[in-house]
């Protein structure tokens, strides 16, 4: 019998060697960085002998995958990726409940991602928002705040990601509406825009512009501008200080996937402490949800910065996440550039 024991995980010695017998696959989709989806794929390959398809896609275009999807599942596990658009899954019956034996370890914002869900879905990290920039492009008046990205100075000057395909500027747009009130919010957003050159795809791309040169701000996670400076760029990570929201990055089991055995083997696994310490290794500086994980010592200190009590439950709601999206389409998106 085949034994599948991890540190600070015995729970997972309890699967029955059947489910190890049956799963040799899983289809994973993954929307955290590229170089940490790779790197926990292959790890788990490495540990469980299962073989792992893996697809990198943003957290509001894997939604929008799952949702076109329904009824003929071809993924396993949705891992990683902002929460809202795994709670939307949750509340429209795209995911399954699963109370994994490690939720008892998990910090409780992890915990109350489950159960906001009725545990179709998970925390599995945790980040702030904010933005960063080219120290050699700004060097006078360093921004500090959200009011600062209006200067005229940035004009044609800063990226963001579409807030349809992904989760981080989603997360801004529910941010926005949080701190000013929504109508505020959008009238915010619509002078940003003056400032904006591209909308991503994806919500790490704006910073990676930012380290090279060819924007001069990015809006992003905070731990995403930390990354692009441990790897050597001039950027400098802002906490905006009128305060700023977060993230509880999610997994979710696909309901009726073709791979449930190994699913459930990734899940758990993807909740134990050895596993969480990947990310680190792949230049990933978010929160672990796991207590017993290492935090990163370069992962932004959420106890430093000013964080609005973000509302998972109402932002990642399908009404008001598909309502939100269809007004920045009408009021934000159609704007000429
Ligand atoms: C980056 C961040 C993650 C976040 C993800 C969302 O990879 O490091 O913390 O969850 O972006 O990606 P998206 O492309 O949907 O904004």
């Amino acid at each position: 019998m085949r034994r599948f024991t991890l540190i600070g995980a015995t729970a997972l010695s309890l699967q029955p060697a059947s489910a190890f017998a049956q799963a040799n696959e899983l289809v994973l989709y993954c929307s955290v960085g590229e170089e940490w989806c790779r790197a926990q794929s292959e790890a788990f390959t490495r540990e469980t002998g299962i073989n792992v398809l893996m697809t990198r896609k943003s957290s509001g275009e894997t939604f929008a995958q799952i949702k076109a999807e329904e009824g003929q599942p071809r993924g396993d596990v949705w891992w990683g990726g902002t929460g809202d658009p795994h709670l939307q899954a949750a509340q429209e019956g795209l995911t399954e409940e699963y109370r994994s034996p490690l939720l008892a370890d998990l910090q409780p914002w992890a915990v109350a991602q489950a159960e906001t869900s009725g545990y179709k879905t998970v925390g599995i990290y945790a980040g702030a928002l904010g933005y960063g920039y080219n120290s050699t492009m700004v060097t006078e008046n360093p921004p500090a705040c959200w009011s600062d990205l209006l200067d005229a100075r940035f004009v044609d000057d800063i990226q963001v990601a579409n807030p349809n395909s992904s989760g981080t500027s989603y997360t801004m747009l529910a941010t926005m509406v949080q701190l000013m009130g929504e109508d505020e919010a959008f009238a915010y957003l619509a002078q940003l825009h003056a400032n904006i050159s591209q909308y991503t795809q994806s919500g790490a791309a704006p910073i990676r512009a930012a380290a090279t040169g060819e924007t001069a701000v990015g809006i992003v996670f905070m731990h995403d501008a930390v990354a692009e400076a441990v790897g050597g760029a001039p950027i400098v990570t802002v906490a905006p200080c009128e305060g700023t929201g977060y993230e509880v990055g999610s997994m979710s089991l696909i309901l009726g996937g073709p791979n449930p055995d190994a699913a459930k083997i990734w899940y758990d696994w993807a909740l134990s402490p050895a596993a969480q310490e990947i990310g680190a290794t792949a230049k990933s500086f978010q929160v672990p949800s796991n207590s017993n994980a290492a935090t990163p010592p370069e992962a932004p200190k959420l106890i430093d910065i000013k964080l609005i009590d973000y509302d998972f439950a109402r932002f990642g709601s399908s009404e008001v996440r598909s309502a939100l999206l269809a007004r920045w389409d009408a009021e934000i998106g159609i704007l000429p550039k």
